[in-house]
């Protein structure tokens, strides 16, 4: 007797057909054609095998369907089995290929460094802001009136000489010293002043320790009652914070026109503590900054009532101070970017 027109008879070879190419997958990919070609919409296979129901009699179709159902639904469980097969293997494969041996020595990063003389202003900033200085910025170029003539150095002053001064023009030049700072503060601050201010300036100067541009820090206080020791008192916290716990200063008497009296300040040798070395050439001292008594005419040049206030001032070289510090001998060196150097210099 011939069953279902033989249709049935079609369903085992199609199991047979797709346990094996199950079998034979390699990858998801593959599943989800095969899924395609054998168990998924119009076209598959076994939706080919529903088709023919219709060209059988009707009492054989339940028992048709049911074997057709039967072998759809097996399918569909072995398509599931195979997937998660499939999925872990790739998942393996994967950590395979995406391992990383973290026991391989990293490679050094080089992090950058900032400046000597951007560390030794950085520094200063801080102290001095700790001491409620604020901070003003002046302008490279400057007249003749603010860098000279209102700090008490007119055209025909010798004190000029002591500054070789790049001019822009009569009028204008670039500034030789942050001084020129104070008379735009003391113009449009009226006492209590206290202000620090850094910058570039310009001399034409040069040799192993002088540079056509080089930096400075321009201190400046002026109130009721301020004296040479208030000078001397915050300059000893200075230099113990930037050269050491046990350095001193000493103030000598020294000149400049927009001070009286003015002085250079020494601080005890850091490198050997007083008793004399090559650095302060066996004096015991070196030379850090000048400074003095803000000179009634500048007070008056700015406006500020002479007999009421006064003030100290003081101006400090930075790259000096950052060639002292890291123990540099020619200021060539810190305006050469030579890495080698710049980077054993980063404390
Ligand atoms: N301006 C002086 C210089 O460049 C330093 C200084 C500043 C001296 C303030 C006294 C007061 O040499």
């Amino acid at each position: 007797m011939q069953e279902n027109n033989g249709l049935s008879g079609n369903l085992p070879a199609l199991r047979e057909t797709i346990e094996k190419e199950l079998g034979a997958l390699q990858n998801v990919k593959e599943l989800y054609e095969f899924k395609n070609v054998y168990l998924e919409g119009k076209k598959s296979k076994i939706s080919e095998l529903m088709k023919e129901m219709r060209n059988l009699a009707p009492e054989e179709r339940a028992d048709y369907g049911k074997s057709v159902n039967a072998l759809k639904e097996w399918a569909l469980e072995r398509f599931a089995e195979m997937e998660k097969k499939l999925r872990e293997r790739e998942l393996l494969q994967r950590y395979e290929r995406e391992k990383i041996d973290i026991t391989i020595p990293a490679q050094p990063i080089r992090t950058g460094n900032l400046h000597p003389v951007t560390l030794v202003r950085n520094q200063m900033i801080d102290i001095f802001t700790g001491m409620g200085f604020e901070i003003y910025e002046g302008s490279e170029i400057e007249t003749d009136y603010y860098n000279f003539t209102a700090l008490n150095t007119p055209q025909d002053h010798p004190a000029r000489d002591m500054q070789d001064t790049f001019y822009v023009s009569p009028e204008f030049l670039l500034r030789t010293q942050t001084s020129a700072g104070q008379i735009h503060v003391m113009e449009k601050k009226r006492p209590p002043i206290k202000i620090l201010s850094p910058g570039k300036v310009f001399r034409s100067d040069d040799d192993a320790t002088h540079s056509p541009m080089f930096s400075q820090m321009e201190g400046l206080v002026v109130d009721r009652g301020i004296t040479l020791s208030d000078l001397k008192g915050m300059l000893d916290v200075l230099v113990q914070k930037v050269y050491g716990e046990g350095t001193t200063t000493r103030l000598r008497p020294s000149y400049f026109p927009f001070t009286e009296p003015s002085v250079e300040v020494d601080c005890s040798c850091f490198a050997c503590g007083g008793k004399g070395c090559s650095l302060c050439k066996g004096t015991g001292w070196i030379e850090v900054l000048g400074a003095g008594v803000v000179n009634k005419r500048v007070l008056e040049n700015c406006g500020i009532d002479s007999e009421e206030y006064s003030g100290f001032a003081f101006g400090i070289g930075l790259e000096r101070t950052a060639m002292l510090k890291y123990g540099i001998n020619n200021i060539k060196l810190l305006f050469q970017s030579d890495l080698r150097v710049l980077r054993q210099l980063n404390g």
